[in-house]
């Protein structure tokens, strides 16, 4: 879309609004009754993912709809302007290219007149080395001894991939070998991954894309004091600290051998680095094949978001529905629900990957927006959501789109705990639906005054997302589709989806406050009232 044209005033949106007028108020059991193979035309298929969305307020002239705006906003074109290097992050002017992190070694991606496929691989072939060096017990300590312990120092974007996908992937890592992550800069998250740990075993990665961010290098720079007063040698450092960064002077000057560092690009943004070096613990932790594996599953579905048609094009589908939501029934909020405990940490990684890249409000042009973007993305696995939160999505006020995440087989021997699991997980989708209305209510001897109290409205829309098995392969298409649904929405939403400029301000107070919290008293804080009566509270009950 030119950067003139009004999203809500081109006449695709006009169209989807009309619609939407017409459809908001029919309910799933009557689409579903009106229609009743929707839910096996409703559905898209890319490599090993399913997605069913027939569980959602739509039918398909709305997908005609949703899918005449993603040509009008020429959505495939936009992201062929990404996978081929365009500058697309104008306010940074960057390109963002990190689908070129998992291209195959003889692709060519050219930026600036350079192919950048060469360079990744020289990354990716060191990193291999390295990753059997360690997982072999060749690399070896300041002492002498294998490493047993890997701690990856991060935080965002060179923290939450490699975690959920070392925790996702937890039964094919290396069985003696021990990978944590220590993000928070509060002292308890390094204090506790250390306190069982010998300095003589353990290998610290430090990832930071920038290199300059407070909470990475206090944490490192605390880790290297315990090396070093451990070992009682600065020279331990070498063969206890690499680095994965993009800023080589500033890793050296830390101390860390460059021999150690592994590079990426500032083409690569944080939130979409895990395939990138950053990837090195979870390499450590599963072994280079099995990493490849991982980068084969993203590039099948960046072959298919660059070349099916928007009506066969899951993670495009998958973002205009998003779209549905958000614009046209004011869902505040996105519920993201993996029937797979190995995901505990997927929602707080899409968290990052969406509400950092489309939580924004203006356009490319910085004219300020006069729609929603991005929703609030939250979840936690079933079935324990289910004992939590899942009251409010069943009879609550608000309308919850959810995305169910489920596996057909486990990567355990429990095989009755996964039926089980699975079994709650299409349940929940069902009753979401389809609800149980207050003659249904009633017809079960329920008492006239509890009827409402026990009668359940439905209509709550949800897609199912079904993978034969969580594998690396499968994790890796899982991320790029949803990477993808992030970008169809933020080119919708004709909004820059590659910078992060709302997590400055908050910093650079951090850096004000910081040191006027060692100081005993003046000189005279120059805050608001309550962030001054804070300081001055935490000044006097600190120092007991
Ligand atoms: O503050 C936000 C952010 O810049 C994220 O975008 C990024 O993933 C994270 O901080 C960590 O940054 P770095 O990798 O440069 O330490």
């Amino acid at each position: 879309m030119e950067s003139s044209v009004h999203l809500t005033q081109t006449a695709e949106w006009e169209a989807l609004a009309a619609h939407h007028h017409e459809l908001a108020d029919t309910h799933l059991r009557d689409l579903f009754a009106s229609d009743p193979d929707r839910g096996e035309r409703l559905v898209v298929e890319a490599g090993d993912l399913y997605l069913d969305y027939s569980k959602h307020r739509l039918t398909s002239e709305t997908i005609e709809r949703l899918t005449d705006l993603g040509a009008r906003v020429d959505l495939l074109g936009r992201a062929a302007a990404m996978m081929g290097g365009d500058r697309i992050n104008t306010t940074e002017d960057r390109a963002v290219l990190h689908t070129a992190l998992r291209a195959p070694r003889d692709a060519v991606v050219t930026l600036d007149g350079e192919n950048v496929v060469p360079a990744v691989h020289e990354v990716l072939d060191r990193m291999r080395a390295f990753a059997e060096a360690v997982r072999s017990g060749k690399w070896t300590g300041y002492t002498g001894r294998p490493v047993r312990t890997v701690v990856n120092i991060g935080i965002g974007g060179s923290d939450l991939g490699p975690a959920m996908a070392t925790r996702a992937l937890r039964s094919y890592c290396h069985p003696a070998l021990d990978v944590r992550f220590v993000s928070n800069i509060d002292g308890a998250d390094l204090a506790h991954a250390l306190a069982d740990l010998d300095p003589a075993e353990t290998l610290f990665i430090v990832a930071s894309k920038t290199f300059t961010t407070l909470e990475t290098l206090t944490n490192a720079a605390s880790a290297r004091d315990w090396l070093v007063a451990a070992l009682g040698d600065e020279a331990a450092v070498a063969y206890h600290f690499a680095a994965v960064s993009t800023a080589t002077e500033k890793v050296e000057a830390f101390g860390i051998d460059p021999a150690n560092m592994f590079e990426f690009w500032e083409w690569v943004g944080g939130r979409y680095s895990l395939p990138s070096a950053i990837g090195l613990p979870l390499m450590i932790a599963i072994g280079p094949e099995r990493f490849d594996e991982f980068l084969a599953g993203y590039r099948v579905i960046d072959e298919h978001f660059a070349s099916a048609p928007l009506t066969e094009n899951l993670p495009a589908l998958m973002g205009l529905i998003g779209v549905w939501y958000v614009n046209l029934f004011d869902a505040p909020t996105h519920a993201i629900l993996p029937y797979n405990e190995e995901l505990v940490r997927f929602p707080a990684f899409l968290q990052q990957l969406d509400m950092e890249s489309n939580g924004k409000r203006v356009t490319r042009e910085g004219e300020a927006v006069d729609y929603h973007t991005g929703p609030v993305v939250w979840g936690e696995p079933g079935t324990n959501g289910q004992h939590a939160f899942f009251q409010l999505l069943h009879q609550g006020t608000r309308i919850v789109p959810c995305d169910f995440i489920g596996t057909c087989r486990p990567t355990h021997e429990l095989d009755v705990h996964h039926d089980l699991l699975t079994a709650n997980l299409f349940a929940q989708g069902e009753a979401l639906a389809f609800g149980k209305p207050a003659p249904a209510v009633s017809a079960e001897g329920v008492p006239d005054e509890l009827v409402p109290h026990r009668a359940f409205p439905g209509n709550v829309p949800s897609s199912t997302l079904l993978v034969p098995q969580l594998t690396p392969h499968v994790l890796g298409q899982l991320i790029a589709a949803y990477e993808h649904k992030v970008f169809t929405q933020g080119v919708v939403w004709d909004i820059n989806s590659f910078d992060q400029w709302g997590v400055e301000l908050g910093k650079a107070l951090a850096n004000r406050i910081s040191p006027e919290l060692q100081r005993a008293a003046e000189p005279e804080l120059a805050h608001d009232s309550s962030t001054n009566a804070l300081i001055r509270r935490y000044r006097r009950l600190r120092s007991r």
